[in-house]
């Protein structure tokens, strides 16, 4: 198969800027240490057994850490919880700093679960793909708590761009 075929990259910006998405906060935690940081990519892979997608910049705090203990945390936010969303992104003082404003718990595998969120799962690495400027990181759902149910937040209202 040939690879001379050039891309069209205003219109791959396009396109993939309309994958629609949630918003999350992915928890981390090593030792003593708990991080979080929100998430856009994140997708089902599988029913049997319960697998989520997710990436995760190749170069983040949080990337190391899932690299290093093999699971992460995803807690879905409720569709009012923007500010909550952009506490997870903005840089910190130091590794743990966001979940000052959020109180948390750690769920039965250590990973932490927010209270205020609809819910949270805990999950384990099986897979993940490192080409470019994220990692695509492949994990069983393994643990889940459902505080409340609701409308989740979703990437589409809160006016912010992850993609392209
Ligand atoms: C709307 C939005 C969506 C984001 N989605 C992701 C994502 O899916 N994966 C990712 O690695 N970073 C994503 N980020 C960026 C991280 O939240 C941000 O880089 C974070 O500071 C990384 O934290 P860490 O270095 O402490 O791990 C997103 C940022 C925004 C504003």
């Amino acid at each position: 198969m040939s690879d001379s075929v050039t891309l069209d990259t205003a219109a791959k910006k396009t396109l993939l800027r309309k994958i629609p998405h949630g918003v999350f906060i992915c928890g981390v935690a090593e030792g003593d240490q708990v991080n979080g940081f929100t998430a856009s990519w994140v997708t089902q892979g599988s029913f049997e057994p319960p697998l989520v997608v997710m990436a995760v910049l190749a170069d983040s705090t949080s990337n190391g850490i899932i690299q290093r203990t093999g699971r992460f945390s995803l807690n879905v936010l409720a569709d009012h919880q923007k500010d909550l969303a952009a506490v997870f992104f903005k840089p910190q003082q130091a590794v743990g700093g966001r979940f000052d404003a959020a109180p948390f718990s750690l769920g039965p595998l250590g990973l932490p679960i927010l209270n205020d969120a609809l819910g949270g799962l805990e999950c384990t690495l099986v897979g993940q793909v490192a080409h470019g400027d994220h990692t695509v990181f492949v994990a069983e759902v393994k643990t889940a708590v459902l505080h409340r149910d609701g409308s989740p937040l979703e990437l589409a209202g809160t006016g912010w761009q992850y993609g392209g």
